[in-house]
Order: C-alpha cells, then sequence, then structure tokens
C-alpha cells in the first residue's frame, strides 16, 4: 500500500510555480466536445482524474492527446457516443460536465452519477433544474440517468443555491439552445469565468460571467481555439498556509492574486505577511498565529476548500479557533485524524472546534479526501516523529507533483510502499 511519509524538516524556503487549475480544466474539456473543430488546452494538470477522462474520451470517441510540452488537443470532431459508462462516470465529480455539453451537441445523453469527494450530501438537483428549465426530460435508473431534449430551447433560470457546478453546466447545455437564456443567482467562481472565455472564443455568446447574473444568446455551431487554463487557486492557497504551518517563506508563483483574496486576508489576519505581486504571492510565517473564526462561502468568500489545510494552520495557533463550513457542512474527515496526531479538535454541527498549541506526534492517519490528504500532510511537517499518509490516491487528485514542490521548499515528504510480506509499514 502506498502512503506518504512526512517528517518535520523545520522552516520551509523558496518558490513553486502553481500548475492550472484542476477543477476549471475539468470543466474545459467537457466544455471542448460543444466545438466543431480542434481545441488546445495549456495548463491541464497531470492529475489522475484525466485518467478517468481518458477512458471516456476513447469511449465516446473525443480525440485527446498530451504533449510532452503539456499541452492538450481535444478532437471533438468524430464523437459517435453520447454514452458514458457509469462506472468511469462516478470514478470522479466533474463528469457531470459532460452532460451539459453532449445534451448540447446531440440531444441526448447517458451518463452515471457523479463521484468524487464524499461529503455525505452532494445533490445536483440545480444541475437538473437547469436541464429541464431548457426543455430536456430527464430520467433517473439506478446508476445513471438520461437527458434528452428535441431541442434545447432557452429560459430565465433561478439557482436556488448558488452553484459553481451547475452554473458552469447550465451554461454549457445553453450556448447551443435556440434563443435567449438567462441564469441568475449564479456562481462567480473564477472557473465559471474561465470555461465562459473558453466557450465565448470558440463563438458563443456569454454575458455577464463573473457576476451572478449570466445571459447566453444560443449559437447553432461553435469554432475551435486555443485557451489557457486558470491557475489553481486551491494548490496556491495551500502553499501560502503551509509557510504559516512550518514557518519560514514561501512564494507562490504564475498565479492571479485577485483569485485568492479572501485567503491572503486570513493569513494577515492569523498573523502571516504576505508580499502580493502581479502574478506571485510570498507568504512569510511569523511564527506566532492568531486564533480565529473561519466561515466557508461560495467565491469570493473563503473557499470551503481551503477550510481543512487551514485547519491545520490553526492547531498551531494560541487559543480557540472555529472552522464553520457552510458549503458542505460535513467536510470534516480529516478531524479526527488530526486527533490521532494531538490535536485537541471537536466537530459539532458544521463548525470543528479547535484549541490551538498542543504539541502534535507523528501517527498513521488516512486521507479520505484532496483537501483532508494535504491538511493531514502540512500537520505532518509540524508534528514530531514520523507521519504516514495513506489515500495518496486522494491527495494526488489535487496536487500534482506535491512531494517535488514540498520537498523543493527544504520539507521532507516522501512517497513510500509498505511490502506486502513487511507488514504494515514495516519498511522504513
Ligand atoms: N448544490 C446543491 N445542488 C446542486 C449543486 C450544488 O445544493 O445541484 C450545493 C452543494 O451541496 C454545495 C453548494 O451548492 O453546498 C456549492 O456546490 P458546487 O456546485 O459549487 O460544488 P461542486 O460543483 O460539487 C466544486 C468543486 C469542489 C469545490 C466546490 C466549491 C469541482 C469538480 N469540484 O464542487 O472542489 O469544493 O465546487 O464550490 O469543480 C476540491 O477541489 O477539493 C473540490 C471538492
Amino acid at each position: 500500500m502506498r502512503y506518504i511519509q512526512v517528517q518535520p524538516a523545520g522552516a520551509l524556503r523558496g518558490a513553486v510555480t502553481v500548475p492550472g487549475s484542476k477543477n476549471s480544466s475539468l470543466a474545459l474539456i467537457a466544455a471542448s466536445c460543444l466545438a466543431d473543430d480542434t481545441v488546445r488546452l495549456e495548463g491541464v494538470p497531470e492529475i489522475d482524474d484525466m485518467r478517468q477522462i481518458e477512458g471516456i474520451a476513447r469511449d465516446i470517441g473525443l480525440g485527446i492527446r498530451r504533449s510532452a510540452d503539456g499541452e492538450t488537443v481535444l478532437d471533438p470532431r468524430y464523437i459517435h457516443s453520447a454514452t458514458i459508462d457509469p462506472g468511469k462516470a462516478s470514478a470522479y465529480r466533474a463528469s457531470y460536465y459532460f452532460a451539459g455539453a453532449l445534451l448540447a451537441k446531440f440531444g441526448r445523453v447517458t451518463i452515471g452519477f457523479p463521484g468524487g469527494d464524499d461529503f455525505k450530501s452532494r445533490p445536483i438537483d440545480q444541475h437538473v433544474k437547469a436541464f429541464q428549465a431548457l426543455g430536456a426530460k430527464v430520467t433517473f435508473y439506478d446508476d445513471y440517468y438520461v437527458v434528452e431534449a428535441a431541442q434545447l430551447q432557452g429560459a430565465d433560470i433561478y439557482f436556488d443555491t448558488i452553484t459553481c457546478g451547475a452554473t458552469i453546466n447550465a451554461m454549457l447545455a445553453a450556448v447551443r439552445a435556440r434563443g435567449r437564456t438567462t441564469l441568475y443567482n449564479a456562481a462567480v467562481d473564477p472557473e465559471v469565468v474561465d470555461t465562459a472565455a473558453l466557450l465565448s472564443q470558440f463563438g458563443a455568446r456569454i454575458y455577464g460571467a463573473g457576476t451572478d447574473c449570466i445571459r447566453i444568446e444560443g449559437v447553432p455551431y461553435l469554432n475551435g481555439g486555443a485557451h489557457t487554463a486558470i491557475p489553481d487557486r486551491l494548490v496556491a492557497g495551500t502553499f501560502l498556509i503551509a509557510a504559516g504551518v512550518a514557518g519560514g517563506q514561501v512564494t507562490v508563483k504564475d498565479v492571479i492574486p485577485e483569485h485568492l483574496g479572501s485567503c491572503i486576508a486570513k493569513l494577515k489576519e492569523v498573523g502571516l505577511e504576505l508580499d502580493v505581486g502581479d502574478q506571485s504571492i510570498t507568504a512569510y510565517g511569523t511564527g506566532t498565529i492568531k486564533a480565529t473564526r473561519i466561515r466557508t462561502a461560495m467565491y469570493p468568500g473563503f473557499a470551503t476548500d481551503l477550510q481543512q489545510p487551514m485547519t491545520a494552520l490553526l492547531l498551531g495557533a494560541k487559543g480557540k479557533s472555529i472552522v464553520t463550513d457552510k458549503i458542505f457542512p460535513h467536510r470534516f474527515a480529516h478531524v479526527p485524524q488530526l486527533r490521532r496526531l494531538g490535536a485537541d479538535i471537536e466537530v459539532r454541527g458544521e463548525s470543528a472546534f479547535i484549541r490551538g498549541g498542543r504539541p502534535l506526534a507523528g501517527d498513521l492517519v488516512h486521507a479520505t479526501d484532496v483537501r483532508a490528504g494535504i491538511a493531514l500532510v502540512l500537520a505532518g511537517t509540524v508534528a514530531e516523529g514520523i507521519t504516514r499518509i495513506t489515500g495518496v490516491e486522494h491527495v494526488e487528485r489535487g496536487y500534482p507533483d506535491i512531494i517535488r514542490s514540498l520537498n523543493s521548499l527544504g520539507a521532507n515528504v516522501s512517497l513510500r510502499e509498505s511490502g506486502a510480506d513487511e507488514g504494515m509499514f514495516g519498511a522504513g
């Protein structure tokens, strides 16, 4: 079994280049199916979800080629099927974007339910509501659903809750619909804007992406094009937090600082110093972390994805902190694992209550989702002794090359394998 081993190695020091956004890339690839010519994407990260996508692409006839220099070339001209194997769709979350894109292009899609990180409840009712508003019929079966429409028709759609996924999916479905679609209470996340930018380059007519009201005038044909995915704000935020956890100084390069506004403000609030440049940010750990209260919110609020790594930081704060997750109220699988390392932290309702300042000691812990995993890695950098983290595949889903990047900053992290005959973690 693979595991990540972390040992404390003092303060971090150095710079990392941030990869393209995972969550944006997953939308951009599905959006590329809508084009009628080839699409070249820069910045798609080397993550496991890409393997799932390549499997889906093979099945439906979407050409996909990754070149050595990191470019992803997609050829949607020969897509011959809009049926996606339920197992493959359920292997990651963002497979649901193929529903919007293939529905728009072919008028029918059969697809399995989305998988991905398990936060107990991750409904897709707003995606379904949007498809239905555009005139599609949605039929549910045990492990898949079918969305079909003879002709999608533009509509006014009001989202009952702000959702990045459903906003993007509605946009995908609407770009080739007949007439005007208006999305009200839309998500304003950078990933929405990035997807709209790609589609607009193909010739889609999308106005207002990045505001809570997006207007789409349907077009019958879309060109191909070239596009670079935005930098991953969640990876960038994690490295900035790491400077606070371990101390030292970490620069993230090739970022869009505006996408990290709430993270930067919160890190300053708890005592880090930050230098914000045009495309880079440097965080300086000052050695003192102040307790705080965090409530996650949709962008531009404090990202749910960063509350878990931030919790690792607040373990080092003097006093009591409270982290409340309003977006995914059950996103606390990291808490029992952090307790194994000695953290004084408990979950009540949708909040984690943290008494900082307790010394941490390495142990064997398990990552059950991507950000829980990185929170454990960060905690391991200051836990005395050796921390071993299983569930490596979760960490790899969101952090390409994390081991090399952390070690380049001076951390002591390695990917290891416990041999079957050595017993659990018998190997050194
Ligand atoms: N929601 C509904 N109904 C829906 C869709 C969403 O009630 O039909 C709710 C969710 O339960 C949640 C809120 O709306 O409370 C926001 O959900 P959203 O649709 O924005 O989330 P998502 O599409 O399921 C994406 C990212 C997550 C990230 C959230 C933050 C991808 C593949 N996933 O999930 O990323 O946490 O947005 O909004 O883009 C991660 O990268 O670690 C990760 C989990």
